[in-house]
């Protein structure tokens, strides 16, 4: 798949996260696994994506949910072996789907070979270490700095576990440059690069300063001396000829203060995409998806890179139980099907999961829950395959799942499985750019060629005109509110 146009195969792509701990556990151990996502492949080539993800696989303590790698070139006992990934990748490819990868190149575990030299004493100079701590904050919540016994502190922006490489040695950049390498020798087709806005940190780790307020409430307004340096541009200068060379692209996880900061991100010298995060956070209501809508696809206009959708993942609260119900969440996802661009789902969401909210405390394995009491274990429960599909698994499922098990979904018509097949499927008609209709307040609607969107959140019905392709709730020749409808003209 190396030629011009496979190589744009992400531009309108529906990429699949799997979160391989909760996908599908091969080996009934109550963890999920790489061979249990290749049981799966036909299910995911019947539900009509381009492509997985899969978040981290790699030997890990997960201490972090494997965002916490103790060796980039292989995978973690509890979910397979190499001769595992090399099974899943070869069947996925045979049906077409393309395989993208996490990589970590932040921050390694602590209990990476290096990391240990470290603590030794050998090439500190890989890692972060000072004498003195600055006021940076972790990620997770509290100081971003841990002491070694020598006295020494060393700089984590996520974990204790998770100490931040030193990207201004030569041994990381070829280090990575080698791990790139190594996947895509294995064949993958991409890789979606974790925190790609950090890595660079400013000259000298100055203080961010005395604001009053956490430092991660800024991440997206203000310049954080630990976040979308100049420098970081370099890396991805450095990775992509490697990515050229074998036909692969790469999404970047950036959370960077401005849209226009982001596209610094994507071109022909850089990356491929970036996640709009933007659209996940908007509100479920007309305007703001509008004014998200528009902006992200200025953003796109300015890069020339079509931009990326995403309602949910495995860092952020289910979106149904974000919208308050199914019913908006299946119209959020119409919509999100229905727009330009690539269009990214999270494991579960076709099945309609909500956010499981009453995790025991002693369960919840999240870092950040110790630190802060917030917690993304809800959304990382297990996926129900089927009533006891699962045999003790690591969190566990909510009983009301039980009647929304995949099997139970498989031949209902009216299931959300159902509605995102169809949804993926008719979504390849979309041609052309957005023209906006004009609606009432509450609503949006706008044209792709020669078919409509329109989406009703507000509190009453709206009348419709023309033949409905899908809908995602029943509706008449009016649309219910927290619907939304795709229609072809009469
Ligand atoms: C972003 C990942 O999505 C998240 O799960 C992880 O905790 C952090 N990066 C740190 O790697």
């Amino acid at each position: 798949m190396t030629n011009e146009v496979a190589n744009d195969w992400w531009r309108d792509a529906v990429v699949y996260q799997v979160y391989p701990r909760s996908f599908a556990d091969g080996n009934g151990d109550g963890t999920g696994d790489l061979i249990g996502v290749y049981d799966k492949l036909e299910y995911l080539s019947a539900l009509g994506v381009d492509a997985i993800w899969l978040s981290p696989f790699y030997t890990s303590p997960l201490a972090d949910g494997g965002y916490d790698v103790a060796d980039y070139c292989d995978v973690d006992p509890r979910f397979g072996t190499l001769a595992d990934f090399d099974l899943l990748i070869g069947r996925a490819h045979e049906l077409n789907i393309r395989v993208i990868v996490d990589i970590v190149p932040n921050h390694s575990s602590s209990e990476h070979p290096w990391f240990r030299e470290a603590l030794a004493g050998i090439g500190r100079d890989r890692y972060i270490f000072r004498d003195q701590p600055n006021d940076w904050e972790s990620i997770f919540g509290g100081p971003a700095w841990t002491q070694v016994p020598d006295g020494q502190w060393y700089l984590h922006l996520f974990d204790p576990s998770q100490p931040d490489f030193n990207w201004s040695h030569p041994d990381v950049h070829a280090f990575f440059k080698d791990v790139l390498r190594f996947w895509l020798q294995r064949g993958v087709d991409g890789f979606r690069i974790d925190v790609a806005h950090g890595m660079i940190k400013a000259d000298g780790l100055p203080d961010v300063g005395a604001l009053g307020h956490r430092q991660i409430e800024l991440m997206t307004t203000a310049e954080l001396p630990y976040f979308d340096q100049d420098g970081v541009h370099e890396i991805y200068r450095e990775w992509r000829p490697i990515l050229d060379e074998y036909g692969a692209m790469a999404v970047a996880e950036a959370w960077v203060s401005s849209p226009a900061r982001l596209a610094r991100y994507i071109g022909r010298d850089e990356l491929h995409q970036a996640f709009n995060f933007d659209f996940m956070v908007a509100e479920f209501d007309a305007k703001s998806f509008r004014v998200v809508i528009e902006k992200s696809l200025a953003e796109a206009e300015l890069v020339g890179a079509p931009t990326t959708w995403v309602l949910s993942n495995h860092d952020k609260p289910r979106h149904v139980t974000r919208y308050g119900g199914l019913a908006r969440a299946r119209a959020a996802t119409l919509l999100m099907l229905s727009l330009p661009g690539s269009a990214y789902l999270y494991n579960g969401e076709e099945l309609g999961l909500d956010e499981v909210t009453d995790l025991p405390p002693e369960l919840r394995e999240d870092p950040a829950f110790l630190r802060t009491g917030e917690s993304r274990d809800g959304c990382r429960v297990p996926i129900p395959w089927a009533e006891g599909a699962w045999t003790n698994p690591w969190l566990p499922m909510p009983a009301r799942w039980d009647a929304i098990t995949a099997d139970k979904q498989e031949h209902d018509p009216g299931s959300t499985l159902n509605f995102y097949r169809q949804a993926i499927r008719l979504r390849r008609g979309f041609r052309g750019d957005i023209q906006w209709l004009d609606v009432a307040d509450g609503v949006l609607s706008f044209r792709r060629g020669d078919r409509r969107v329109v989406l009703n959140t507000s509190q009453s019905p709206v009348p419709i005109e023309g033949t409905v392709l899908m809908a995602s709730g029943p509706v008449t020749d009016t649309l219910p509110p927290d619907t939304a409808v795709w229609l072809a003209d009469r």
